[in-house]
């Protein structure tokens, strides 16, 4: 089952702290399904709780840096990407509130749509970025290369 939320390589944008930052942010859910399955109804909701919110600072940073390479760049679709970005957010914040409420929370099903629309985002709205910089000729893999995300940090590295 954990395969499910492994990340594939042809998923991967050919933007590298990109990729890096999305395959973080795999590992975040990877990491939060599998507390959700090891620990199950055990898991202090404190722990799961604190859990979401990393992995919500982890993707308001990352998306922080998105949206300021495609407003930097003039991109027409920052609007809806905004959108996009802000609606995962708010997903996330709900959750992370039902937890903390003591309600049901995190669920297979929850973990699977988040997962889904990760994927979604990166190989369809990310992708498309990509395609408008290499149209524009504005794709300087060097450039691209040496914009660093915090994400690097992330405590949901491997193995951690
Ligand atoms: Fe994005």
């Amino acid at each position: 089952m954990r395969n499910l939320f492994d990340w594939k390589e042809s998923w991967n944008i050919g933007v590298g702290w990109m990729d890096d930052a999305h395959l973080q942010l795999a590992h975040g859910l990877a990491g939060l399904f599998q507390q959700y399955t090891e620990e199950g109804a055990s898991l202090p909701p404190e722990r799961m709780a604190d859990y979401c919110d990393c992995l919500l600072e982890q993707a308001k940073v990352h998306f922080r840096d998105e949206e300021e390479w495609m407003e930097f760049l003039n991109y027409p679709g920052l609007r809806s990407h905004l959108r996009e970005h802000s609606m995962l957010l708010a997903e996330l914040k709900y959750y992370i509130k039902e937890i903390k409420c003591g309600g049901n929370g995190i669920s297979l099903e929850v973990l699977m749509a988040l997962k889904g629309w990760l994927v979604t985002h990166v190989t369809e709205s990310d992708r498309e970025f990509v395609h408008f910089l290499r149209q524009h000729d504005l794709f300087d893999s060097r450039l691209m290369e040496e914009h660093r995300s915090p994400c690097a940090e992330s405590p949901f590295a491997e193995g951690s």
